[in-house]
């Protein structure tokens, strides 16, 4: 055997003898509960390119993307069915053009590879749902989102909601719209909306409140996200960038939430 095949053959035991180790840890922190709904605020992936010296406006924003299929492979494998990216805020719009350019762009090139993942049967059961203002998009971009969302809407294994050109403000002014539109249609006297009428039309309606935000890159703030949905949700922060998130960022999180279930639960009756 020459040392190329004797460096595979080690390769492939080792990615077995990880993927065995994975499979035992998450079958341990399956014995006490796991949210239902996780939601990610990925921050970080610029100091994440200045820290390792990489070059380039969108180098920190790729590695972000090689995170968001770990982290999302790694919620399948432990049964956790919705998962929410904060991917763009509207306020995002405000960085240089040339950012702004750069991470759509490197956005609509991985959409359209999901597209090409799902047409050739390759995503495993995953559903993407796209939230946001999703007209302030490019032609091209919106039509992607659209066709993706078509394509794996059938899909049940785990929901994946993909928050972009996304804030709350712009969630709830587009509910109320939307929900006044729905009342008009239905009747002539004045338009009384309920707490209902406006939850059922937030773009992310199809999905329950998030139980566990996680936000990477040390930041204490919600940013504008999910902050109707969130009321009862355990924030969990790390000082990891996202593009270092990682199998035990995870699993510590889900930990934090198992050990907190007394206090949710007696928050949750006493709201
Ligand atoms: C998050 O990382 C990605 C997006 C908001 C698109 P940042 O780009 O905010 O990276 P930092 O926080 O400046 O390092
Ligand atoms: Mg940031």
């Amino acid at each position: 055997m020459n040392t190329g095949e004797e460096v595979g053959e080690f390769t492939q035991i080792f990615s077995a003898l990880v993927s065995l180790m994975r499979k035992f840890i998450f079958r341990v922190l399956c014995a006490g509960p796991i949210p239902t709904h996780i939601s990610f605020i990925m921050d970080g992936n610029r100091r994440f390119a200045k820290k390792y010296n990489l070059t380039g406006l969108d180098a920190g924003h790729r590695a972000g993307f090689v995170s968001v299929t770990y982290v999302l492979q790694y919620c399948k494998e432990i049964g956790v069915p919705y998962v929410t990216l904060y991917a763009f805020g509207i306020d995002n719009f405000k960085r240089g053009p040339e950012e702004v350019k750069c991470i759509m762009d490197l956005m609509l090139e991985k959409v359209e590879l999901t597209i090409d993942q799902a047409l050739t049967g390759n995503l495993n059961g995953v559903r993407i749902i796209f939230a946001g203002d999703l007209n302030s998009l490019n032609e091209r971009f919106r039509a992607a989102t659209q066709k993706l969302m078509e394509l794996t809407e059938e899909n049940k294994d785990l929901i994946v909601v993909v928050c972009v050109a996304y804030s709350t403000s712009q969630e709830i002014v587009h509910s109320i719209r939307e929900s006044c539109m729905r009342k008009c249609k239905t009747g002539d006297g004045p338009v009384v909306l309920e707490v209902s009428d406006v939850e059922e039309c937030m773009y992310t309606s199809a999905v329950p409140d998030p139980d566990l935000v996680i936000r990477t890159g040390g930041g204490d703030r919600l940013s504008n996200f999910m902050t109707w949905q969130t009321s009862r949700s355990l924030l969990h922060r790390t000082e990891a960038l996202w593009p270092e998130l990682g199998l035990w960022h995870l699993v510590w999180a889900i930990l934090k939430f198992q050990r907190m279930q007394g206090y949710l639960q007696k928050k949750k009756k006493l709201d």
